[in-house]
């Protein structure tokens, strides 16, 4: 019994005595952190802005500093040129295949060849290997990828001609020549006969070969993925 009071008591200064170590370590760590915080503004003088918890600025900053102007309506429509897949942002306009192929002789072989498929850089046209789809699947099959295997909505053509062919001269074409262009590409790759006209109503309206090789992605930036 006694034996056991002894161990008890020099068990409790035991206990004592690192609680005293602890509590005065951590005073010092408090005092060390309020002297490397002394040299900073105090908190209450930052307004934080709840949009971006990373960004403070004075409570006393204007609304405005005055620069700038209001955009116009014009300079926002000629940045806002995307096309859906659905073709929700096509412009009026239209084009034929051999319209087309006028335009692609001048603006567009030095870089993707006289039929699509010389480069020296993408290859424009190509069907093969058709009801095979080896894309997904190995690395190496990606150079293969065209418009007339790979792509899933026609009315992407006219989106990404628009904004950023010729690589030289991007922006430049009219959205006609877009039209002939997207038409003459189609045509080049058997999805369109060379009559065709395209414009609002007939290039959304095209099944491209690959389309249900693909599925809307419709994560809402989850982890859930199909
Ligand atoms: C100065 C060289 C150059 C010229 C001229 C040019 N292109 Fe391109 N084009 C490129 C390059 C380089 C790429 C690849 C860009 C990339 O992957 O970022 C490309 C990609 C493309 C693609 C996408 C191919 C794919 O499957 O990914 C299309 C479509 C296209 N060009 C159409 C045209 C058309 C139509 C014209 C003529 C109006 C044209 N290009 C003129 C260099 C050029």
């Amino acid at each position: 019994m006694k034996g056991y009071q002894l161990l008890s008591i020099s068990l409790v200064r035991k206990i004592t005595i690192t609680s005293a170590t602890v509590i005065f370590l951590a005073s010092c760590i408090e005092k060390d952190r309020k002297s490397v915080m002394g040299s900073l503004p105090d908190d209450s003088t930052y307004y934080q802005n709840p949009a971006d918890s990373m960004v403070s600025f004075p409570k006393d900053w204007p609304e405005s500093f005055g620069y700038g102007r209001t955009v116009l309506a014009e300079e926002i429509s000629a940045w806002d040129i995307d096309v859906m897949p659905d073709g929700t942002g096509l412009p009026a306009g239209s084009g034929t295949v051999s319209e087309g192929s006028i335009i692609y002789k001048h603006k567009c072989t030095a870089c993707h060849g006289v039929t699509g498929i010389e480069g020296p850089f993408d290859k424009l046209v190509g069907r093969e290997p058709r009801n095979n789809f080896p894309f997904g699947k190995d690395y190496k099959y990606s150079s293969m990828r065209t418009i007339g295997n790979y792509w899933p909505y026609a009315t992407t053509l006219f989106d990404y001609i628009r904004r950023a062919m010729p690589q030289n001269e991007p922006g430049s074409l009219t959205a006609d020549e877009v039209y002939a262009l997207s038409a003459y590409l189609l045509h080049l790759n058997e999805i369109v006969p060379s009559d065709a006209v395209m414009d609002l109503k007939t290039l959304p309206a095209i099944e491209m070969p690959a389309r249900d090789r693909f599925v809307m992605d419709n994560r809402r930036g989850g982890r859930e993925i199909r």
